[in-house]
C-alpha cells in the first residue's frame, strides 16, 4: 500500500465509528480529507459536520454535507482528525496545516477523539516533528525568546495566516518526554493562542495504517 492507499483506507475505517443520525466533528488535513469523502458516501445518514478549518469546512460542502457551527451544539459523539506525530500514550503533536487551534476547540467538545493517520507518524517520543505553536501576531518574538528558553529552536512560519488571523512558530530540536506538562507550559506563555500538544486531550482511539492494514488502537 503506498502512503495514499493507507490514508484512504484509514479514512474509510473510521465511519465504523459514526452513529446514524448524529453530528460529526471533522479535523483537518490530507488524511481527514479522505474521511470526509468516505463521509460523503453517507451523508444521508449523518445530521450535520462540525469543522475545524475554512477548508474542511469547504470540502465538506461541496460534497453536500451540512456544516453546523460549534456554538449551536452542546455535544457530539465523536471527534475525526489526523496527526502528525503520535506515541504510546496517544499524544499528538498536530497543526502541520495551521488549523491547530480550531482542532483542540472542536476536540475537547467531542466525547471521544478517533485519530487517523499512516504508520510513518507514530513515534516513541514527540518532538522530531517541528512544534506548531500559534502565536498573536504582536507576541510573535517574545514567544519565540520564551520557546528558546525551554530548548526549542523555533522557526516562524512565514506567508501562514491561520484561519483566525495569527501566526505560526514551528518549534524544533524538542524532545518531548513529558507532553502534558510540556503543553501546560507553552500554553502558559502570554501571546501563545495554541500548542499543537494534544496531550491533556489526547486521541482515544487511533487507526493506523500500514501496508499490512488498519490496525485500532484503544487507549
Ligand atoms: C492540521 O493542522 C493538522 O493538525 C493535521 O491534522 C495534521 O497535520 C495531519 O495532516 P495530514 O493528514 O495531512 O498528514
Amino acid at each position: 500500500m503506498t502512503q495514499d492507499e493507507m490514508k484512504k483506507a484509514v479514512g474509510q475505517a473510521a465511519l465504523a465509528y459514526v452513529q446514524p443520525n448524529t453530528i460529526i466533528g471533522v479535523g483537518t488535513g490530507s488524511t481527514v480529507n479522505c474521511f470526509i469523502d468516505a463521509l460523503a458516501s453517507i451523508k444521508d445518514q449523518i445530521k450535520a459536520a462540525v469543522s475545524s478549518s475554512e477548508a474542511s469546512t469547504a470540502r465538506l460542502k461541496a460534497l453536500g454535507i451540512p456544516v453546523v457551527d460549534l456554538n449551536d451544539v452542546t455535544e457530539f459523539d465523536i471527534y475525526v482528525d489526523g496527526a502528525d506525530e503520535i506515541n504510546p500514550h496517544m499524544e499528538m503533536i498536530k497543526g502541520g496545516g495551521a488549523a491547530l487551534t480550531r482542532e483542540k476547540i472542536v476536540a475537547a467538545v467531542a466525547k471521544r477523539f478517533i485519530c487517523i493517520a499512516d504508520a510513518t507518524k507514530q513515534v516513541d517520543v514527540l518532538g522530531k516533528f517541528p512544534l506548531p505553536v500559534e502565536v498573536i501576531p504582536l507576541a510573535r518574538e517574545y514567544v519565540a525568546r520564551e520557546l528558546r528558553k525551554l530548548g526549542g529552536n523555533p522557526v516562524y512560519r512565514e506567508g501562514v495566516i491561520t484561519d483566525n488571523h495569527c501566526q505560526i512558530l514551528d518549534v524544533h530540536d524538542l524532545q518531548i518526554t513529558n507532553a502534558k506538562a510540556f503543553e501546560l507550559v507553552v500554553n502558559q506563555i502570554p501571546g501563545v493562542v495554541t500548542v499543537g500538544l494534544f496531550a491533556s486531550r489526547g486521541a482515544d482511539v487511533a487507526l493506523i495504517g500500514s501496508p499490512e492494514g488498519v490496525a485500532t488502537i484503544t487507549k
